[in-house]
């Protein structure tokens, strides 16, 4: 594993802070490599920033199951000093009928920041635009921007973040596939989505991501082929079937079986190519166990990077002098 290293090539004074972080697509190349060369920072160097979050309370409103995203986002407030409140939202009055906007204005008198998982990507948008406090998206059925953020940083510290990287995400086209699109196409770098016709990325983010990579000089290429999409791949990308709130289907698992990551498709793949999963994995659905726990697996790494990558993304988003 290399340390990463980016060449910054500008003056991060020049950088217009964000409020919020819903979506990817609201930050530009400059300000993705800036939250990657402070995440590769922080890695080197866990008791930097740890009084960062001081006086700053940060809730976590999670409407959907979580292990790693709760879990690094507490430590992370935890280890820069800040003040986490996990709030589960079946317990909120949300759930008896208040409305968002009432429930975001009242967050706001209280608090400094609030992570959200939720479904609606629109429920997000409320939040940050009712409460006036810096709202981090957990995950929605679109997006899942602080997974991308950390999967690129993963993929900096093999050094693979230049533009002759082959990245095949493999499988269902989803929030994570979503934002890694969008993340993908800022930075210049190509994406091969290998997937089924039935489902590929929708048409509304796929015209987004065509414009962003016509402009940073990259491109996206849908293959519907397993075996074609992973030909020569140096990373190899999957994450599950049926995601949260979706409704289980026998008929989906069957069309994407072919798109299964195992060891006869890592063949076609580089030698040297690496795994990676978002996690929750199916183990023996869209990842057998023997690559999951396999020699290409970087997987292990890349859920230990969220912690990295968010303390980044926390100390950029609430320190004043950043
Ligand atoms: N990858 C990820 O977000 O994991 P959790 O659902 O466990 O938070
Ligand atoms: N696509 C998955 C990601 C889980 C981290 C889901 O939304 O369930």
């Amino acid at each position: 594993m290399n340390d990463l290293k980016i060449d910054l090539g500008f003056d991060k004074i020049k950088i217009e802070k964000k409020k919020d972080f819903l979506t990817l697509k609201d930050y530009s190349k400059e300000e993705i490599l800036y939250l990657l060369s402070l995440a590769a920072d922080i890695k080197k160097e866990k008791e930097l920033f740890s009084d960062r979050l001081k006086g700053k309370n940060i809730a976590m409103l999670f409407d959907k199951h979580s292990t790693r995203t709760r879990l690094s986002f507490e430590v992370a407030i935890s280890q820069l000093g800040g003040n986490c409140i996990y709030l589960d939202a079946a317990s909120l009055q949300i759930k008896r009928g208040e409305t968002i906007k009432d429930s975001a204005i009242v967050f706001g008198r209280y608090l400094d920041g609030l992570v959200i998982r939720t479904f609606s990507h629109e429920t997000i948008e409320v939040f940050a635009d009712y409460s006036n406090i810096t709202v981090i998206n957990g995950l929605t059925d679109m997006y899942h921007p602080c997974q991308a953020l950390s999967d690129l940083f993963t993929i900096g510290e093999f050094g693979l973040l230049e533009k002759e990287l082959k990245f095949t995400y493999l499988g269902d086209c989803n929030n994570v596939s979503n934002s890694l699109m969008v993340g993908f196409s800022k930075l210049g770098l190509d994406l091969t989505l290998g997937c089924s016709k039935k489902y590929g990325p929708s048409a509304e983010i796929l015209q987004y991501c065509q414009k962003q990579a016509a402009k940073s000089g990259s491109k996206i290429n849908i293959i519907n082929d397993p075996f074609d999409a992973v030909e020569c791949a140096d990373i190899i990308y999957t994450d599950v079937w049926i995601s949260m709130g979706d409704k289980d289907s026998a008929e989906k698992v069957k069309e994407l079986s072919a798109f299964q990551v195992n060891s006869k498709l890592l063949a076609y793949a580089k030698p040297g190519v690496k795994v990676m999963h978002c996690l929750p994995a199916h183990r023996e659905q869209e990842i057998t166990s023997e690559v999951l726990d396999g020699n290409h697996s970087v997987i292990w790494q890349q859920a230990e990077n969220r912690l990295h990558a968010q303390k980044a993304l926390l100390v950029y988003l609430f320190s004043e002098n950043f």
